[in-house]
């Protein structure tokens, strides 16, 4: 095995020839990694211009082989604010004419002896059955997350029927003392009490199941919340979904979130879907559902609408089946702790 040369730092520190190839090596990682076909190269040259949000430190291993050819890279993240201090995530790549040689193995030992030493445990995922779950079994026998994605073909819904339930499930929920409200982009702070709205997506997330993994609670303030919706925005989403909330007092008990990308207009994104535990029961979580997909069918040109839930996630998995969502594939999440790294 030849050696290889490293740059390590960030984009700046690479030098702008390198750029394209080092973008269009993050899309191959992405195909591998992914079920469907990634975003075209116009979102990842966009992504890759993007400042990067300021509650994370991120580090890049670029690795050259002797003919100066960028030939992969080691990219790794943790958190340098809110929460999970300790925690951070990793990702190795090579192309696929340079693999089997030990590269990856010395990419990812350059990369781990660069994560300073507050953080005690890294977390790589991979598609299952892929190389990229072959290499990191080689090194952690145990997963400790599985992330089931499934889609739906949106052709196989009649927007009439769908408007129809919809219909229903207003008059059902309205009987119990709640309505719909519509959601884009920062309007929940308008539309709720900023700080209580906020609180509500932080008891979803802090419920949905993180199985066998050590990540701690998520911390969400107002100030975390706005600018992760302006990064997903600049990233080209459109950024849209409903919340259920009482009729008397405005209070938001459920919401669901959509992400819609300019640069990917087959796919539509299904991110969060939650109900705050005392008002669960009622059937909020597929009526919000039902309600986002009868906007999704009238208003985008999408394809599939996808989403991934955590394997042991029975109640919501029961109800995407319900909305025609098929399996396509599993994301396998393996968690390194540093007393394992340190000996690779
Ligand atoms: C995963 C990846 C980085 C491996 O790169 P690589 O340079 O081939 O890795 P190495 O040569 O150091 O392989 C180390 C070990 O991983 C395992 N491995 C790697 N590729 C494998 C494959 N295709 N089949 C079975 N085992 C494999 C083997 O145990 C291998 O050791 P061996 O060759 O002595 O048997 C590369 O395949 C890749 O970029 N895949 C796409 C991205 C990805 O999925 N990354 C993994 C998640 S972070």
């Amino acid at each position: 095995m030849k050696e290889l040369k490293y740059i390590i730092g960030k984009k700046k520190d690479l030098p702008e020839k390198y750029h394209e190839k080092m973008i269009i090596l993050i899309r191959s990682n992405d195909s591998e990694r992914l079920p469907f076909e990634p975003p075209s190269l116009a979102f990842y040259r966009n992504y890759w211009n993007l400042p990067k949000p300021t509650e994370q430190e991120t580090i890049t291993v670029f690795a050259f082989n002797d003919s100066d050819e960028l030939i992969g890279f080691g990219y790794s993240g943790w958190n340098i604010k809110y929460d999970n201090l300790e925690h951070g995530f990793f990702q190795i790549y090579v192309v696929p004419t340079n693999r089997r040689i030990g590269y990856g193995t010395e990419i990812m030992r350059k990369l781990f002896s660069q994560i300073p030493s507050q953080i005690k445990a890294l977390a790589a995922s991979a598609k299952e059955g892929s190389v990229g779950e072959a290499f990191l079994q080689k090194f952690k026998q145990e997963s400790c997350f599985e992330e089931i994605i499934r889609a739906a073909d949106l052709s196989e819904f009649d927007l009439e029927e769908i408007r129809e339930v919809v219909t229903k499930e207003t008059e059902r929920i309205e009987q119990l003392g709640y309505s719909f409200v519509e959601l884009e982009s920062f309007d929940y702070a308008e539309k709720f009490n900023e700080a209580e709205y906020v609180k509500m997506v932080e008891r979803i997330w802090n419920d949905m199941p993180r199985e066998e993994m050590s990540f701690g609670e998520d911390i969400i303030t107002p100030e975390r919340y706005k600018s992760m919706i302006e990064y997903t925005l600049k990233k080209g989403d459109r950024n849209f979904g409903y919340a259920i909330a009482t009729k008397e007092t405005n209070e938001p008990v459920g919401h669901t979130r959509v992400l819609y990308n300019k640069y990917d207009l087959n796919l539509v994104e299904q991110d969060d879907t939650g109900v705050v535990h005392e008002h669960r029961g009622n059937g909020f979580g597929l009526a919000l559902k039902y309600k986002v997909l009868e906007k999704i069918l009238s208003e985008l040109n999408a394809k599939f609408w996808f989403t991934g839930n955590a394997q042991s996630n029975k109640h919501m998995i029961r109800i995407n089946k319900k909305l025609k969502h098929k399996t396509v594939g599993k994301k396998i999440v393996y968690e390194f702790k540093r007393e394992e790294w340190e000996l690779i």
